[in-house]
């Protein structure tokens, strides 16, 4: 299947493991460690399913946060990144509008949400080998926003959920805005950092 088949049949899409330098990987290791140090904690405690105007879904989660620096920045726009995203998508001009380093102590967690309308594609990867995978449910991406919310209020770790494979240094992006994804409580004794970049077409459409 092409990368555009993939995405519209299953919402997902991967990137070749050595579509990236391992140099840049290092770069990024070092960066994240010292990011770790001054990352600041992200804590949403308000229950349940929060629908918001833009299509997403907030819901609580516990991680501590850093939007990174230059090697990330680096990473976020590489040139393969942009073409995945463009080819998956179908759209034309993608631009990495947010992302950021994301450190898991034991016991972090993120319940199930949808992201920000504007990520057309998020993409994620581990830079820790221990990363269990993250649920999803792709049969609920073409559900409203505020069916989603019906369905999942009591759920935040749904039943009869998938597991998406968060894989070490390779990067796999998701339709993060429309299919709804959680974390469970992180049952490692190690801390855990993970990266999410999501892309966004800001071309001008003539009307
Ligand atoms: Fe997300």
């Amino acid at each position: 299947m092409t990368l555009r088949q993939t995405w519209l049949a299953e919402g997902r899409a991967e990137v070749p493991a050595d579509a990236i330098e391992p140099g840049l990987w290092e770069e990024i290791a070092e960066e994240a460690a010292h990011c770790a140090t001054v990352a600041v904690v992200r804590h949403n405690r308000r229950p349940g399913l929060l629908v918001m105007r833009d299509g997403s879904i907030t819901s609580p989660q516990r991680c501590r946060v850093h939007p990174g620096g230059k090697a990330l920045n680096a990473l976020a726009r590489s040139k393969v990144l942009a073409d995945i995203a463009g080819e998956a998508t179908g759209q034309a001009r993608m631009t990495p509008i947010r992302y950021g380093y994301k450190f898991y102590a034991p016991g972090d967690y993120m319940h199930v949400h949808r992201d920000d309308g504007k990520c057309d594609i998020t993409f994620s990867c581990g830079l820790t080998p221990n990363l269990a995978p993250m649920g999803w449910l792709p049969r609920l991406r073409y559900l409203s926003t505020q069916q989603v919310a019906d369905e999942l209020q009591e759920e935040p770790y749904p039943q009869g959920g998938e597991e998406f494979s968060i894989l070490h240094r390779v990067l796999s992006g998701f339709d993060g805005r429309r299919i709804p994804h959680w974390r469970t409580p992180l049952d490692t004794q190690s801390g855990e950092v993970l990266i999410t970049i999501c892309f966004s077409d800001l071309s001008v459409k003539p009307s």
